[in-house]
């Protein structure tokens, strides 16, 4: 079959040059937005005279027919419609005959794969968003249920500081919601329209730019034309937003899977987030938090991958450029999952607090705040810390906490230490105390919800 360009042509494509090019197996899924683009653009050619009113409605309903078909199943394209939008326009003209031809007038494939792009990924980036308000949801939610609730700040992986499990889940909420404004950001700077931009150089015809802008919600159409068909920044910038964002489900995850194991059992993660072992009968395995930590590394693959694609291509459309959808699909197609399943995960699993409890009393979580409570009394902080440094080595040789060291024990160490100057160093008493902006103490916690909230619903009245 002759293709829609094959005017110059004396032989047909070689079969398997046409399956190396066709891009119709996987831009099909922008079939909508490649219609939406269509109807824009006849309907901006009628209003300015280049085509009659008559032709539009004719190839209006010509569109609407194939969108209505596709959508029922009743097309399948072939490696014959080589891309999306010669596959729409080659059943157009087969429909409604000679006036179908019309509707190319003043486009190129060039800027309508860029059209379709951009109004394909909006969509996807705002039920993107939608997936990460929901998560930030749950996190307030769980942020509440665990506010109180004490377990181990780590840094190296050694018990470090006591800290509320409410104060960990809002420190993943800061992280997400970063996220959520970066694709506000993406959203906001790919917001412009190539329609029109033709083939490189803009056209000769009596176009409307700001016309199909409007009729396709952009902001504003793309001021350079051969940058119009030539940018794939914003899919870059998606794509970067993307690794970013699963970076952050990743450690989360990989802290799911530790807090999940038999060492800690912090966790319990709801069964029906669970996979069992083919052999090992006890097995409850964290699958879903190591797959979403695996599915990463093809997110990360994605954005080195398109950003190798443009890196040295010229000026301004290349074939090399069709190889920028698989990547960005997979991408949307990875991240929107990953965050939806972790967010299901999050709001089933609970947290074993008699589990928890047992590990508060190892490693001296107290210690800074002898330290900073010596401090107050004042120690120099450089000294005090120094003392409680003492105090660990005693205890360790004593075997023992720093609550069972005597009188005589501290004076060994300092003689400004008594045990009433080392204050209430209960583990409750110190998360309490941790008032400072940020800090992990329940009402500072609460402090950090309310604020979270607010923001959230500010985002859901927009
Ligand atoms: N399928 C092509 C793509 O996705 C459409 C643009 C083709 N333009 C061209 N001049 N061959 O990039």
């Amino acid at each position: 079959m002759a293709s829609l360009w094959g005017g110059r042509f004396e032989k047909d494509m070689d079969e398997i040059v046409k399956r190396y090019n066709a891009s119709i197996f996987f831009d099909q899924r922008m079939y909508n937005e490649d219609i939406d683009g269509s109807v824009a653009h006849v309907t901006m050619l009628a209003k300015q005279g280049i085509v009659t009113e008559a032709e539009r409605d004719q190839i209006i309903a010509g569109l609407e027919g194939i969108r209505a078909d596709i959508a029922a199943g009743k097309i399948t394209f072939t490696v014959e419609d080589e891309d999306i939008h010669m596959g729409v326009e080659s059943r157009l003209i087969a429909r409604i005959g000679e006036v179908g031809k019309k509707l190319h007038t003043a486009r190129s494939r060039n800027d309508q794969c860029q059209v379709d792009g951009r109004l394909y990924l909006k969509k996807e980036i705002r039920e993107i968003l939608e997936s990460l308000c929901c998560l930030e949801d749950v996190i307030l939610r769980k942020a509440e249920q665990y506010a109180d609730a004490i377990t181990v700040g780590f840094t190296h992986l050694q018990h470090a500081q006591p800290i509320t499990v409410g104060f960990v889940f809002m420190a993943y909420f800061q992280m997400f919601k970063r996220d959520i404004q970066r694709l506000q950001d993406t959203l906001a700077r790919m917001d412009y329209n190539p329609l029109g931009s033709c083939a490189l150089a803009g056209t000769t015809m009596p176009i409307d730019r700001r016309c199909t802008s409007e009729l396709l919600g952009f902001a504003a159409p793309c001021e350079n034309a051969m940058d119009g068909v030539s940018d794939r920044d914003y899919s870059l910038e998606f794509l970067s937003d993307a690794s970013i964002s699963m970076m952050h489900l990743s450690r989360w995850a990989e802290e799911f899977a530790w807090w999940n194991s038999s060492e800690f059992a912090y966790i319990a993660i709801d069964d029906s987030f669970c996979t069992g072992s083919s052999i090992m009968p006890q097995k409850k395995n964290p699958d879903m938090a190591e797959l979403i930590r695996g599915k990463v590394g093809r997110v990360y693959g994605d954005l080195m991958q398109l950003l190798t694609v443009m890196k040295g291509t010229p000026l301004a459309y290349n074939k090399d450029f069709q190889e920028d959808k698989e990547s960005l699909f997979d991408a949307i197609d990875t991240w929107k999952a990953s965050i939806d399943i972790f967010a299901r995960m999050l709001d089933k699993t609970e947290f074993r607090m008699d589990q928890i409890q047992k590990q508060l009393g190892k490693g001296f979580l107290n210690a800074t705040d002898i330290a900073e409570h010596l401090a107050k009394q004042g120690i120099p902080f450089r000294e005090a810390h120094s003392i409680v440094g003492r105090m660990v080595k005693t205890c360790e040789h004593k075997g023992c906490d720093f609550e069972d060291l005597t009188a005589e024990d501290l004076a060994a160490i300092d003689g400004r230490v008594t045990p009433d100057s080392l204050g209430d160093i209960s583990i409750s008493a110190c998360v309490d105390a941790r008032t400072s902006f940020g800090g992990t103490a329940p009402a500072e916690v609460r402090r950090q919800i309310a604020v979270g909230r607010e923001w959230l619903s500010s985002l859901e009245r927009q």
